[in-house]
């Protein structure tokens, strides 16, 4: 069985999606960030803050590299780990890897009311958004499967990544 990897930019609902599929398949959820919390003391902001970005990546390949060779799981990333190549071929073999799908417009207010991320641009236009998240798409299109999280709820996303998984034959049916 292979793990059920969700990615996409911050603020998409990796988390709150993949506590319901984690729930819903019986697989144990894990949070790249939270890992990383784990080993490190700090949440991802706080240690991008201290240590730059660069050594933000590193220890975020390590935590992903560990989780990816422990069992099954359903793993929400940060929006960041698709941008290492090694990162992106782990997943693509070791896992179902998901893009939930986000446009900037509805990224923008979620991002707005959320807690302060560094490596948001700044000022936090919807224009500087699409910028960054266009540099990404490459990425995230390297995907097993995209699935637009535009008027669906976690529930109803969830469902729709359950029935992929389950077509691909990455986990029994029963
Ligand atoms: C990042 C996303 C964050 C976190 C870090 C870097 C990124 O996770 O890993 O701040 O580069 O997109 P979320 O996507 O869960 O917010």
């Amino acid at each position: 069985m292979k793990h059920l990897i969700l990615t996409g930019f911050m603020g998409s609902g990796k988390t709150t999606v993949g506590k319901v599929l984690a729930s819903s398949l019986n697989l144990p959820f894990v949070d790249l960030d939270a890992v990383i919390k784990g080993e490190s003391g700090l949440f991802s902001d706080a240690y991008i803050l201290r240590f730059g970005e660069k050594t933000f990546r590193k220890i975020e390949k390590n935590c992903l590299r560990k989780i990816l060779t422990g069992p099954a799981c359903v793993l929400a990333t940060g929006g960041g780990a698709v941008l290492d190549n090694q990162n992106r071929q782990r997943m693509l073999h070791q896992g179902f890897v998901v893009w939930l799908k986000t446009p900037s417009r509805l990224l923008l207010p979620r991002l707005k009311s959320g807690h302060s991320r560094p490596l948001l641009p700044r000022p936090l236009s919807q224009k500087n958004l699409k910028k960054i998240l266009d540099q990404r798409l490459p990425f995230y299109r390297q995907c097993h499967f995209t699935l637009s999280v535009a008027n669906r709820s976690p529930k109803e996303l969830a469902i729709l990544i359950m029935n992929q998984y389950r077509k691909l034959r990455c986990t029994p049916t029963s």
